[in-house]
């Protein structure tokens, strides 16, 4: 029985010492020790004993059941700090691994020269207004001093939403003069910036929609001469000091006098590009001293009060600001084009 408990001792605790997995421990475990167990089936005989040898031997069978159950006790040990180690090891983190830049939308050139122009102008006291795209023939026609007939009124150039055309989508950002000169108290400074819509092909300087921002004063004694200093104050704000203007004459129904007003071109310099077609100028806005008539119709006295007002381009204007060649550039939304702003 010695030996038999010996051999027990002995292959028990190489089995549990070389055990790989808990449920291959429980096992061998039931395997020695369980109720069926080899361990448990030597402790049966010792009935058969004689009384001087079961003292002897039942010492011996504890011990060797003791060394078995702290056997088992380190190899479980071993397993869960072997299990814990490889959790460890999947669960870790690499702080070193390079991260995931989110990649961040920027703002649309045309919208980063538009916030210039507001900066520009709020710093002069003039107020940002907001306006409808659909708008009333009356207010972007009649009320601008274009009678019935007046060739911009023609169906070819102009999207109306009815037969008789009364309503329309804004072909210029201009109505915004009479819905300030209606709604507000004199004197006004504003600009109104938002899209208009005209019936042109796309190509290199035309879209059916496009930007404008137009500007007004009315004040008491406003000239020219206040109209051609802040719009040239305008160009050096936005293009940089020393940009060159010209004032061409020009007509409007709704200003007398009129002008546009030239910038030279930022390729070439005035020499004459593909970009500015030749001419060496790029054509920025439209601008001129209110006609009579539109302030007679919007209730303000002519010999009251004068004022000026402009429109200028945002497409055109945010090409020269960036140097871009192409008005199809704005609106096509390549990433790689517009990244680069
Ligand atoms: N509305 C004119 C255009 O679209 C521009 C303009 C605005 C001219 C204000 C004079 C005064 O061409």
């Amino acid at each position: 029985m010695k030996e038999q408990l010996a051999k027990i001792k002995s292959e028990a605790l190489a089995a549990f010492g070389a055990v790989t997995s808990p449920a291959a421990l429980d096992e061998l475990r039931v395997r020695y020790l369980g109720k069926k167990g080899e361990l448990t089936a030597v402790l049966k005989q010792m009935g058969k004993l004689s009384a001087e040898e079961r003292p002897a031997m039942g010492a011996l069978a504890n011990e060797v059941r003791s060394a078995l159950e702290e056997a088992i006790e380190t190899a479980s040990q071993k397993l869960e700090a072997e299990a814990l180690e490889e959790r460890l090891k999947a669960e870790a983190i690499d702080v070193t691994v390079p991260g995931k830049a989110p990649k961040l939308g920027r703002e649309h050139p045309m919208y980063s020269a538009l916030d210039e122009i507001k900066d520009i102008f709020v710093g002069m006291g003039f107020t940002v207004l907001d306006g409808p795209e659909i708008e009333l023939a009356e207010l972007n026609f009649d009320r601008l001093n274009a009678e019935e007939g007046h060739p911009s009124r023609d169906w070819s150039d102009t999207f109306y939403f009815d037969e008789d055309s009364r309503v329309m989508l804004r072909s210029q950002t201009s109505p915004m003069q009479v819905r300030a000169m209606d709604s507000r108290q004199l004197p006004i400074r504003i600009i109104a910036p938002g899209r208009v819509y005209r019936k042109d092909e796309v190509d290199a300087t035309h879209s059916p929609m496009f930007h404008q921002v137009e500007g007004m004063v009315i004040d008491k004694n406003v000239t020219m001469a206040d109209l051609k200093g802040t719009l040239n104050l305008l160009a050096e704000e936005l293009f940089g000091k020393g940009t060159v203007t010209r004032f061409r004459p020009h007509h409007f129904p709704f200003t007398e006098p009129s002008c546009e007003m030239d910038v030279q071109c930022h390729k070439c310099g005035g020499a004459g590009c593909p970009t500015c077609k030749g001419e060496g100028w790029i054509e920025l806005l439209g601008a001129g001293m209110i006609h009579p008539n539109v302030l007679r119709m919007a209730n303000i006295d002519p010999e009251e009060w004068s004022g000026w007002a402009f429109g200028m381009g945002l497409e055109r204007t945010a090409m020269r600001r960036f140097k871009i060649a192409d008005l199809r550039l704005i609106f096509e939304n390549d990433v790689r084009f517009l990244e680069q702003f």
